[in-house]
């Protein structure tokens, strides 16, 4: 099995035909959808605003095989919803979108590909703007910049911007502090043992921050050179993709895929909090319930994983400087112990509680 066979299998997961376009189960309606065709180039995305009630719509473009254009179109209504929840509980000024590109079985040109998309995303004025996602790189961001003005994560020269996996990484790191310190009454990481399924951008610079701290890496990436990179920088514990949700350890870090958290692994797991980057974690929401029902806290992936969006908003908005962003990104910690006391308070499960409180902030920001 290798990472995109791996990663094909969970987007087909998430990516099951809708059965109403106009609602979705869960799913408050979308505000607009645009589907963007350009022939010349083949390509074929569709631009999902779900609410702008925040600000304009904010969220990343990923770029996939899709098994159909109905898959496709349900990734972008339930990703753009989720960035929505995201933007709302990280106080941004900014709604939520997503927009997907329909990856051709032939590309041609990659930088035409990507133009026109920008134009697309240009014509929709300022209502939706984009940054990376699964498949999307910075040089196709700074591409994009000649057909939009509605792009980030583009590097700039000594400047702040980019990549936001570090903060994504670093939103995740303050989360799992602030929840070790809710649940298991630790002050530090120290000794901490933490399992991270998936060392990519995100959960490699998760693994750097982890072992900083002091906290015990148990690794498992289908790539085997990223585990063996682990085991002699961190002296991280290798073990299978087939057994990291398992592993016996204090936190559970999925950083790799979507609905890893389903009713397939939720009785073999033995963490007490699963707090990671993964979008889309639970594969459907009562397995937020059967994860409560077995004492185990999970810290909602919209959440905690805000880091990198709020990297992307702030480098839109010109307000650069790192330590800026960083201080931003670090008050997700003060979210995560807010979340655990209106948990305490309510009996209700954190998905929920973290559900609601979002819905609760889709208005404009006073
Ligand atoms: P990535 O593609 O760089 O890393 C994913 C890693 O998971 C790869 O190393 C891959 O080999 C590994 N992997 C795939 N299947 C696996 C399996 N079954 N078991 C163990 N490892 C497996 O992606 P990235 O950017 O690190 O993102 C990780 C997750 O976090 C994704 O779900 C993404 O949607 C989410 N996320 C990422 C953000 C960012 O700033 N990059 C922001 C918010 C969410």
């Amino acid at each position: 099995m290798n990472a995109m066979t791996d990663l094909a299998r969970a987007l087909t997961h998430e990516s099951s035909i809708p059965s109403s376009l106009f609602g979705l189960p869960d799913q408050a309606p979308h505000e607009r959808v645009l589907l963007a065709s350009d022939e010349a180039t083949g390509l074929k995305a569709i631009i999902a605003v779900h609410s702008t009630a925040r600000g304009p719509a904010f969220g990343g473009c990923r770029f996939w095989s899709y098994d159909n254009e109905l898959a496709a179109m349900n990734d972008a209504l339930r990703l753009s919803q989720g960035m929505s929840l995201k933007n709302a509980l990280a106080d941004l000024p900014f709604g939520g979108g997503k927009a997907v590109i329909i990856k051709p079985a032939e590309i041609k040109d990659r930088g035409a590909l990507f133009a026109a998309f920008g134009r697309a995303v240009q014509s929709l004025d300022g209502a939706y703007i984009t940054a990376e996602d699964v498949g999307t790189t910075t040089a196709d961001m700074l591409g994009m910049q000649k057909h939009t003005r509605y792009v980030s994560g583009i590097p700039r020269e000594g400047s702040f911007g980019g990549d936001p996996s570090p903060k994504t990484a670093w939103g995740v790191f303050v989360s799992i502090e602030a929840g070790v310190k809710a649940v298991m009454g630790r002050a530090d990481l120290n000794g901490v043992c933490v399992a991270l399924q998936g060392l990519g951008a995100v959960g490699w610079h998760l693994a750097e921050f982890l072992h900083k701290a002091g906290a015990k890496l148990v690794v498992a990436d289908v790539d085997s050179a990223k585990v063996e990179r682990a085991r002699a920088q961190f002296g991280a514990t290798a073990v299978s993709v087939n057994e990291i949700l398992a592993a016996d350890v204090d936190v559970l870090a999925p950083c790799a895929l979507g609905a890893s958290l389903n009713e397939r692994s939720i009785p073999t797991l033995q963490a007490r909090i699963v707090c990671g980057a993964a979008n889309n974690q639970l594969a459907t929401t009562s397995d937020g319930d059967t994860l409560h029902e077995r004492g185990i806290v999970y810290l909602p992936d919209h959440l905690v994983n805000a880091g990198g969006i709020i990297s992307v908003a702030r480098e839109f908005r010109g307000e650069g400087e790192e330590q800026a962003v960083i201080s931003e990104v670090s008050r997700i910690a003060d979210r995560v112990t807010e979340l655990l006391d209106r948990v305490k308070a309510s009996g209700e499960t954190p998905a929920r509680v973290a559900d609601a409180w979002a819905r609760s902030k889709l208005v404009r920001p006073a």
